[in-house]
């Protein structure tokens, strides 16, 4: 796997690790596995939450096991490790108000046994509170060393913009990373998102991060497994002819769908208007073996610009 040096001076793996299942629905076990299959492969980048997965347990299993796995790897040097502050969990409070980053940071901290996160993310936008008091209190733990980089997850994109004018004026650190649902199938325009912070990334927000040279780490890129199994497909997403048109090129290929659509997502900053995307999915090691096929697979400047027009 190759490594990307990004403008926030950061080194990470073309593709990015999920941990949200991780001690809830994946067991010690099978994540051990997988973790130590993808650093195997040349993988750095591992992406969790302070609240993952709260859903199905109380929020603190996956950075808890990721903790447990970097101390008895002893690879944290090795690894650039992206968390998040932001959402809600059991009610704890949702938001980025200065004392609720100030808390989580020393939570997720503690959990994952380690004095620095590589990148923090704010999960999803607080409007209730001033952009300066975020950007205020991001930037002290950058200079207190706690945090080397910022990003921003769910932001729309004219506040994400507006966050960093509010950050950048007055001396404080920008936002340098989005992180936003994207994938190879468009999203179907009469369905909502399942909830409207979590929308699939369009052109306009793609236009956006190109002009500012600004990567985005696309979650959920794998549609859930259903470029293997279109029976899967969440319902915001169409199918149709492209999910029928990728399937036919990874046959034509050799290579699974979902590898190609990684294929695909590594390789779009090639075409106009397209940033630097860093697929971001779950898996298991066997899945892992399968995806990263698609970090081999060449695609031509014309078949690129086919894919596009489907
Ligand atoms: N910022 C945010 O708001 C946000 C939101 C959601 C997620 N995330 C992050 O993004 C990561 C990925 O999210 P996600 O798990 O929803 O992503 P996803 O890419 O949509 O789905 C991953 C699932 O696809 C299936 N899969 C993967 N490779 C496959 C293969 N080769 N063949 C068949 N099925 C395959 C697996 O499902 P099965 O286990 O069913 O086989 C896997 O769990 C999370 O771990 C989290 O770190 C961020």
């Amino acid at each position: 796997m190759k490594k990307i040096l990004l403008p926030n001076g950061l080194k990470v793996s073309e593709v990015a690790l999920g941990a949200m299942n991780f001690g809830t629905s994946t067991s010690k076990e099978e994540a051990y596995r997988v973790l130590d299959a993808y650093m195997d492969m040349g993988g750095n980048l591992i992406d969790t939450s302070n609240n993952y997965a709260h859903w199905a347990g109380t929020g603190d299993e996956s950075e808890t096991m990721l903790g447990e796995w970097l101390s008895d790897r002893g690879c944290r040097d090795r690894v650039i490790l992206a968390t998040k502050v932001g959402f809600d969990r059991h009610g704890e409070g949702a938001g980025l108000k200065k004392k609720q980053i100030e808390y989580w940071v020393d939570e997720s901290l503690r959990k994952m046994r380690t004095d620095y996160i590589d990148l923090y993310f704010a999960h999803t936008d607080d409007p209730s509170t001033p952009l300066e008091e975020t950007m205020e209190a991001f930037h002290s733990l950058v200079t207190k060393g706690k945090v080397r980089t910022l990003g921003a997850s769910n932001y729309d994109t004219w506040r994400m913009a507006e966050a960093n004018a509010t950050a950048l004026s007055r001396g404080l650190t920008p936002y340098t990373v989005m992180q936003q649902r994207l994938s190879y199938l468009y999203p179907r325009s009469n369905v909502a998102p399942k909830y409207v912070f979590n929308e699939i990334a369009n052109r306009e927000r793609l236009r956006f991060l190109r002009d500012k040279n600004m990567p985005l780490m696309s979650y959920a890129s794998l549609c859930k497994g259903a470029y293997e199994n279109p029976d899967l497909l969440p319902e915001e997403y169409e199918g149709g002819k492209r999910l029928e048109f990728i399937r036919a090129m990874a046959a034509d290929k050799g290579v699974n769908p979902s590898a190609l659509v990684i294929a695909w997502l590594t390789n779009i900053h090639r075409l106009e208007g397209y940033p630097r995307v860093i697929p971001l999915f779950s898996c298991t090691p066997e899945q892992l073996i399968q995806n990263a096929r698609g970090l081999e697979t060449e695609l031509s400047d014309e078949e690129l610009a086919l894919m596009d027009s489907i």
